[in-house]
């Protein structure tokens, strides 16, 4: 290696070494891992603990912090709305596995998983994130395509499962959840995100940073989560508004008939 090269290579290796993002390892066998992209993604790089355990309040907030720049007080609220997934009573922690358990946390017609009644209800599935993908109809996701892949999952579930549940409680974290990849890797004002960021990250658990992506400058508040779920909550209507285009063909029929 030329003299000359040598401080270029080391400055590139030290930056790779700083940079959480590029410390991405794929789970050991032993490792706990459980139905969030994001919070396997954040153990992934070792945001959280690699192992999938002993996941506190301290180390959530802290987490979702330098990862996505979540404020403290956004933390600690995802923090207190996991915590029931350890059983244990006044529990401090909880674990990646513990989110498994079907209708705590974990629900019917995931974007990427399985339905529980079929089969395993954590580990990413392609089959039902083609399903998802078919209603992404562009490279750049709007809350109409997210909304249109949770409402088609759900109606898949409600035909196909008969153990389908889907409680008002569920909705709603259902609506964060669809909602999610534009927080962590879009646009918080358009309500958009780049396809290519999103299928990376739920295909490798992976933050997209080899596509570009880089942690946003503003920080993540509870009030940014609620509009943008409001946001697609309303996209999830079927119903158009504004007045409906009348064809010729039609206008003819009903002059028709008018006679
Ligand atoms: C303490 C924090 C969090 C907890 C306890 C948590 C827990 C969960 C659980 C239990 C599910 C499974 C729901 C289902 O059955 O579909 C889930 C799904 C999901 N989570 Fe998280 N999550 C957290 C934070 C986040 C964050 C910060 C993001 C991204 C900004 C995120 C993104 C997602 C996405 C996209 C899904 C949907 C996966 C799918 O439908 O296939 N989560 N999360």
């Amino acid at each position: 290696m030329k003299l000359v090269t040598l401080p270029i290579v080391l400055g590139i290796a030290l930056v790779a070494a700083e940079c959480p993002y590029h410390q991405w390892k794929a789970p050991e066998p032993s490792d706990f891992r459980g139905p969030c992209p994001m919070l396997n993604t954040l153990a992934n790089h070792g945001f959280l603990p690699r192992d999938g355990r002993n996941i506190t309040k301290e180390t959530t907030v802290n987490a979702l912090a330098s990862a996505l720049h979540f404020n403290t007080s956004l933390g600690t609220l995802m923090f207190e709305m996991a915590i029931v997934a350890n059983p244990e009573p006044n529990a401090t922690f909880f674990t990646l596995d513990q989110l498994n358990v079907h209708n705590v946390l974990e629900h019917d017609a995931s974007l990427s998983r399985s339905d529980a009644f079929f089969g395993n209800n954590h580990i990413f599935n392609e089959t039902i994130f083609e399903e998802t993908k078919t209603y992404w109809t562009g490279p750049v996701l709007d809350a109409n395509m997210l909304a249109n892949g949770k409402i088609a999952r759900q109606v898949n579930s409600k035909a196909f499962n008969p153990n389908y549940t889907f409680t008002t409680t569920m909705e709603q974290f259902s609506l964060g959840e669809v909602s999610a990849p534009i927080v962590a890797f879009g646009d918080l004002q358009a309500a958009t995100v780049n396809r290519n960021l999103v299928e990376y990250f739920f295909e490798n658990e992976r933050f997209p940073a080899e596509l570009g992506w880089s942690i946003r400058n503003a920080t993540v508040s509870l009030d940014d989560i609620t509009r943008l779920t409001q946001t697609i909550s309303n996209a999830t209507s079927l119903i158009t508004t504004g007045e409906p285009v009348v064809s010729t063909r039609r206008r003819d029929l009903h002059a028709g008939l008018n006679l």
